[in-house]
């Protein structure tokens, strides 16, 4: 069986990813006795292992590549970064929505150590077993946030700090393709569309639902654009078809769920 670890499994489209019993899957979370969903994946499936990582924390996920390699003789064959943080109380602000300039230098920096440090620890961290397997794919769950036609084309003003340190992150990912493409590597970026991943938000699951309609009703106001999310398990599905049909020609770049080069919606 393929082996894919996947980091920020404990909810939303990670914890999809995670539920899966045909392929081995290390679930990295960074607080596993309150991942309560993905305890009840792992009692279901003996193919998921949770392991504790946290995307900030180096060392954590230097200790997360050793349990993953003592399970599977050193390898991995695919790894899926989908950890970002996305506050449903903080994700939304625009630029004038913080108290002050410190308030707006704070909140992006502590986005950017999870959302855009984050995936290149992960990936430097893992990078030894994924040299060791022949397999080599690194996915980093990007987003249509990031993209600067999607911002123009949806009239997205606000969600600063997430859309432009998630855009770093798409850039790091290239950086890594770029890198690795002489051993082999496919390492690309993967837009899973909108999803309400509210079902699984705990505490927040009301604020996030409400936060989503009223971004769709937005975009249907200022474009005309009618903006559904999907479930996870559509978003999930769709994504494992195109990480599935990876091949070297896709090395370096952002694709989304419905397949080939991510394209904003018009
Ligand atoms: N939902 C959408 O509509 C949408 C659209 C475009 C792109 N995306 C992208 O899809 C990915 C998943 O989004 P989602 O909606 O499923 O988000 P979510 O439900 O908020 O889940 C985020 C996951 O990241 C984990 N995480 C956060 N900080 C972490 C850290 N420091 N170390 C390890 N894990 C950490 C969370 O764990 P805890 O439970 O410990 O907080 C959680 O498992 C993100 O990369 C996001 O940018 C989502």
């Amino acid at each position: 069986m393929p082996s894919y670890a996947v980091i920020g499994a404990s909810r939303g489209i990670g914890l999809e990813f995670a539920s899966r019993s045909e392929t081995v899957i290390f679930a990295v979370v960074r607080n596993p006795e309150g991942s309560t969903h993905l305890r009840d994946v792992a009692a279901s499936f003996t193919n998921v292992h949770v392991i504790s990582g946290d995307v900030v924390d180096y060392s954590s996920l230097e200790c997360a590549t050793k349990q993953v390699s003592q399970v599977t003789g050193g390898k991995l064959d695919y790894l899926i970064h989908n950890a970002a943080n996305l506050d449903v109380n903080t994700v939304f602000k625009g630029f004038d929505d913080y108290a002050n300039m410190e308030e707006l230098d704070s909140a992006f920096i502590s986005a950017y150590k999870i959302n855009s440090l984050g995936p290149i620890h992960a990936v430097t961290a893992f990078l030894p077993l994924l040299r060791a397997s022949n397999t080599k794919k690194i996915v980093d769950i990007g987003s249509g946030a990031e993209d600067s036609k999607s911002t123009r084309a949806l009239r997205l003003s606000k969600t600063v700090a997430y859309a432009m340190i998630k855009a770093a992150a798409l850039l790091a990912a290239t950086k890594f393709a770029v890198k690795l493409q002489d051993e082999g590597f496919v390492v690309v970026t993967l837009s899973p569309g909108m999803v309400d991943c509210s079902a699984t938000a705990g505490a927040d699951s009301k604020a996030l639902a409400d936060s989503l309609k009223e971004f769709s009703s937005s975009v249907k106001k200022n474009t005309g654009l009618e903006v559904t999310p999907q479930t996870p398990e559509e978003s999930v599905a769709a994504q494992l078809k195109v990480i599935d049909g990876l091949e070297p020609s896709h090395n370096g770049l952002f694709l989304q769920h419905t397949g080939g080069e991510y394209r904003p919606r018009s």
